[in-house]
């Protein structure tokens, strides 16, 4: 077994728990490198399953000793758990398993961070603290006794009684292992406390180092607006009394939401004015709501298998989407959504690495926490709600909790509680879970005697595995435009569901301008053929915000498009038209700041491949620092304007309003720097008292190839604080010019504070040169290079973070031929590497085949 390639695993050969787990208790005596786990287990044969095979996974554990009933007994062991004769009847497990918390770099199991002990479970952690069945069919309440004389020792559920040097925690309902979590450390809380509308007192603690302390206000109060937003909208109250988050600095993702014990990157929990931009507040308010919704979308009801993994993702994600929306701008968060959406998840779509929804194979489970599985998997909910409408959709949720709480359920029964709910047959709509792909959506248009009809006609281009697609439902939301602004039709959703579709709008006294894929109600990518002009109208006019934005969007790619491709110069009309947008003091600063970012280079080359081209990347970047400087010149007068009229009176708050001024003077900034040399910038960061303003200036700064004294102040001033030099690290890589991007990442990869282990400081070099696409694709295939090399050396260390980045290769289809073979040679390199991890090695097949 030992050294047998890893092999896969199917959806279709689920089959239910050999054993059902009645208690879980746990001991754990905690040492850097010696530390002790006693479990006490209650098991009991599953009537409803077929085989009688005991099975518990264990990985990396040195077993003790383990007894059954009391009676010792002798289990066979391999590398990936243990089996034993157990009697035909309910029995009582025990064993006592060491581990070595301090050696565990891959971050997945016990591990230690700067002096505390923490864990990570999720997907199949736990495998690495003691023998269980690791599945997340198997719920169970845990008992956990800690032992250690570190100060504050935690786990799930609630205190149950503590002393000098132990404490004890009972989670009273039953959960899967992937949601047990253990901290223990030299912390200290902000706390708080909730009372539920069922009359609960909540005590809340967000736990972090002492050095720390007094940046944790910011994810306490959104904490608290979570609970009371998910009581409002969802009727879903907490039930412990207890809620800890612990704030973590080695951390392989955002945060985890272990039941009454989340777990966070530090990122995504400490802020101050002075050490977070307005983006680290709206992550951390987004991923505190994210991890406790999972308290009732993951926890209360969870995942039959880890293919189901978008069944509490998806619908989590899309919760959280709903939340920031209620406590922002609904139409900002969605123009950001979709922006991320396409950036990540579209990408991921049109490459290598494309996959389903709900994926039907997989080698490594980590692999698949993907823009796919959760980005795509709330969009396709967002298109459930709004083929059902809003009270469907909350009869199905309210149908949803009360008939699968407390079970591990899957997508079939969550379709299922749609259905019932409201009678609609969502056979065709599941497709959206099982086809892989981007829909592309071609419309034309004709207008005769009054009558409008749209032409519709969808296809799913081929995908891994996947070579025909059929027809998908897509809930198309259209509304129709006067040639002068005024809307005559407003938003109707078009149900499609055919390869090819005609609507059509009668009564009109004119040809209309339509508004199509309003709010972006499907995740496809819309193809039709629009004048400038239409454009023109749309951005000026659209109620629909989204549309709105996607107009100027369009314009800007259209423009892009032709000086990439023909040489062309900046557009007149189109920089007219941007600053009509940008000058328009009833927008929202924050809808025209996203107004005024053009496509990124990404973006473009994504669809430049897909008219059949390949440009260079280096064409792509120049072209688009050419629009950027036109615009600049163009504008010159209203930068200072904005600038002049944007300032924030009294003290820095993260709110919306706040937030969407300074991205808005920023924007102006950064313009005003391709004029002035910087002059202003310097300024603004020397006055800057907050981190919003200081990263903008630096941007600016950095952005026309200046900025190098500052960036020293910046490091001397920050060094001691860990997240602000992140940004520090991240920064200069991917705003370097394409030419030293290579060597500047390797210059940090050198400096005394990069230490590489940490993901965070990992993800900013190495990550911040896969987003530097220039630099990253320079035709030396240096960027290349040096990304296998550290993506090699991660490995060995931490394969879950190593084999995340790896997707920086997944866009090698869109470059030229001698590009790709570069890529390929590193991919090959990386495949023949002796040792790889199971996760590396998946991600390294699928990305070559
Ligand atoms: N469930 C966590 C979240 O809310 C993420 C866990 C990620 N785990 C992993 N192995 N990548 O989103
Ligand atoms: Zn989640």
């Amino acid at each position: 077994m030992k050294d047998a390639a890893p092999q896969p695993v199917f959806l279709r050969d689920y089959t239910p728990p050999a054993y059902l787990v009645d208690s879980v208790d746990l001991t754990f005596r905690l040492h850097p490198t010696k530390t002790r786990v006693i479990s006490r287990i209650a098991f009991r044969p599953n009537p409803a399953a077929q085989d009688r095979r005991f099975f518990l996974h264990g990985e990396e554990l040195t077993l003790l000793r383990a007894a059954i009933d009391g009676t010792k007994v002798t289990p066979q062991t391999d590398t990936e758990g243990l089996t034993c004769t157990v009697p035909d009847a309910p029995f009582t497990w025990e064993a006592e398993v060491e581990i070595a918390p301090e050696e565990n770099t891959a971050l997945e199991g016990l591990y230690m961070s700067n002096g505390m002990y923490c864990s990570q479970c999720e997907a199949e952690g736990f495998r690495k603290i003691t023998y269980y069945p690791d599945r997340p069919d198997v719920m169970a309440p845990f008992t956990v006794r800690i032992e250690s004389d570190l100060p504050v020792l935690l786990s799930n559920g609630n205190p149950v009684a503590q002393g000098t040097g132990w404490a004890e925690w009972h989670d009273p309902w039953p959960k899967p292992a992937y949601l047990f979590a253990l901290v223990a450390g030299d912390l200290v809380a902000t706390s708080g406390a909730f009372t539920t509308c069922e009359g609960r007192k909540v005590d809340l603690n967000i736990w972090v180092r002492p050095a720390d302390h007094g940046k944790a206000d910011y994810a306490l109060d959104s904490l608290i607006r979570s609970m009371k937003w998910d009581e409002q909208v969802y009727g879903r109250a907490y039930d412990l009394d207890v809620f800890n988050i612990v704030a973590v600095d080695d951390f392989n993702m955002g945060a985890m939401e272990n039941k009454g014990l989340n777990i966070f990157n530090s990122r995504y929990v400490l802020a101050s004015p002075q050490t977070a931009t307005d983006r680290d507040y709206d992550n951390i308010e987004r991923i505190i709501a994210h991890e406790y919704f999972h308290n009732w979308t993951g926890n209360r009801i969870t995942c039959r298998d880890w293919f189901q993994l978008c069944l509490k993702e998806g619908l989590t994600v899309f919760r959280d989407s709903q939340f920031s929306a209620d406590e922002r701008s609904a139409a900002v968060k969605r123009i950001e959504d979709v922006i991320a959406l396409r950036a990540r998840q579209f990408r991921e779509d049109a490459g290598p690495l494309a996959h389903p929804v709900r994926p039907e194979s997989f080698t490594e489970i980590n692999n698949f926490y993907t823009a796919t599985v959760y980005e795509k998997g709330a969009e396709v909910i967002g298109m459930l709600r709004r083929l059902v409408g809003p009270a469907g959709y909350d009869k199905a949720l309210a149908l949803y909790f009360e008939r699968h709480d407390g079970q591990a359920a899957t997508i079939e029964d969550w379709l299922k509680v749609f259905e019932d709910a409201t009678g609609r047959d969502l056979t065709q709509f599941k497709r959206w879970y099982s086809q892989a792909g981007t829909p592309r959506l071609s419309v034309t248009d004709d207008f005769a005697d009054g009558t409008y009809t749209l032409h519709l006609r969808q296809e799913t281009p081929p995908t891994p595995g996947q070579p025909d697609k059929a027809p998908q439902v897509i809930p198309l939301a259209v509304g129709l435009l006067a040639p002068n602004g005024d809307e005559v039709v407003p938003t109707t959703v078009l149900e499609m569901t055919e390869a090819e579709q005609s609507f059509a709008f009668t009564g009109l006294d004119a040809r209309p301008v339509p508004s199509i894929l309003r709010g972006f109600s499907a995740p496809v990518v819309l193809e039709r053929e629009t004048s400038a002009q239409e454009r023109a109208v749309l951005l000026a006019h659209d109620t629909d915000p989204f549309n709105k934005w996607e107009a100027g969007r369009l314009l800007a790619r259209d423009v892009l498009t032709a000086m990439i491709r023909d040489g062309a110069a900046p557009d007149g009309a189109f920089l007219d038209a941007l600053a009509a947008v940008a000058r328009d003091a009833t927008l929202d600063p924050a809808f025209r700041a996203l107004a005024l970012r053009l496509p990124g280079e990404d973006q473009m080359a994504e669809h430049l491949h897909a008219l059949g081209h390949t440009p260079g990347p280096l064409t792509i970047h120049t072209a688009r620092e050419a629009l950027k400087d036109a615009l600049a010149g163009h504008l010159q007068t209203l930068w200072p304007a904005l600038y002049d009229g944007l300032a924030c009176p009294g003290p820095y708050s993260p709110g919306a309003a706040d937030a969407g001024r300074r991205a808005l003077r920023l924007a102006a900034l950064s313009h005003m720097a391709r004029l002035d040399g910087g002059a202003q910038a310097r300024a603004h960061f020397a006055a800057a008292d907050n981190m919003t303003d200081e990263i903008g200036a630096l941007t600016a700064l950095l952005e026309i190839g200046a900025g190098t004294e500052e960036l020293d102040r910046f490091a001397t001033r920050w060094a001691e604080d860990r997240l602000v030099m992140d940004k520090w690290f991240a920064l200069q890589v991917s705003l370097a010019a394409p030419e030293n991007a290579v060597d500047t990442a390797r210059c940090l990869t050198e400096h005394a504070a990069f230490n590489w282990k940490n993901p965070n400081r990992f993800r900013a070099v190495i990550g911040g040169l896969t987003m530097n696409a220039a630099g990253f694709h320079d035709a030396s295939g240096a960027g290349y290079r040096l990304v296998a090399d550290w993506l090699l050396r991660m490995d060995a260390a931490n394969p879950q973070t190593a084999a995340r980045m790896s997707t920086a290769f997944e866009t090698w289809p869109r470059y030229d031929s001698e590009r790709q073979a570069l890529i390929r040679a590193e991919l090959d390199r990386i495949a023949t590497q002796a040792g790889l991890s199971r996760d590396m090695g998946e991600m390294v097949a699928r990305l070559r085949a």
